[in-house]
């Protein structure tokens, strides 16, 4: 009973430390480059002035390219909560990969439109 005990806190304690390991951003997106700090993501703040950087050319108004909308909150929740959002800037197989035609978004910028629809894409 005792001998249960100490395994599962070192199984514990091995679960947190493993997490810590891999939470650390320098790691994920690599040394050297500028830490990509997604705390701070909200639509009007960082996904909005994205969109309008790079997507609202071509997804507004009514004849947006593929009927896709990314300019209006309501329409780019819409691309948010059926994936289609993030595998497109992802390049993912199966979607057409966006910016159409450009250069694939900055590996930070990808973090945080997966950042915020992974929070449910919040209106805020
Ligand atoms: C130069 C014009 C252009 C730009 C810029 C552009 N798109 Fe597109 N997008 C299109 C066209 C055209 C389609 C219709 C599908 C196709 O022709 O590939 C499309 C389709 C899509 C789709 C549907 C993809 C699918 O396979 O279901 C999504 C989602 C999308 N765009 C998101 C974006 C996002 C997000 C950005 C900005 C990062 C962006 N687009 C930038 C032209 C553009």
């Amino acid at each position: 009973m005792k001998r249960n005990v100490i395994f599962m806190s070192l199984l514990a304690i091995g679960f947190l430390l493993n997490a810590c390991y891999y939470d650390k951003e320098e790691l994920l997106y690599g040394k050297g480059t500028t830490t990509c700090d997604t705390t701070a993501v909200t639509y009007a703040g960082t996904i909005a002035p994205m969109m309008s950087a790079n997507c609202n050319s071509c997804h507004s108004g009514s004849a947006a390219s593929g009927g896709v909308i990314t300019s209006t909150y309501t329409s780019l929740k819409v691309i948010a909560s059926n994936g289609s959002l993030v595998h497109s800037v992802n390049w993912d197989n199966g979607f057409s990969s966006m910016p159409k035609g450009g250069s694939k978004l900055p590996t930070c910028d990808l973090a945080k439109i997966k950042k915020w629809v992974n929070l449910g894409a919040p209106n805020n």
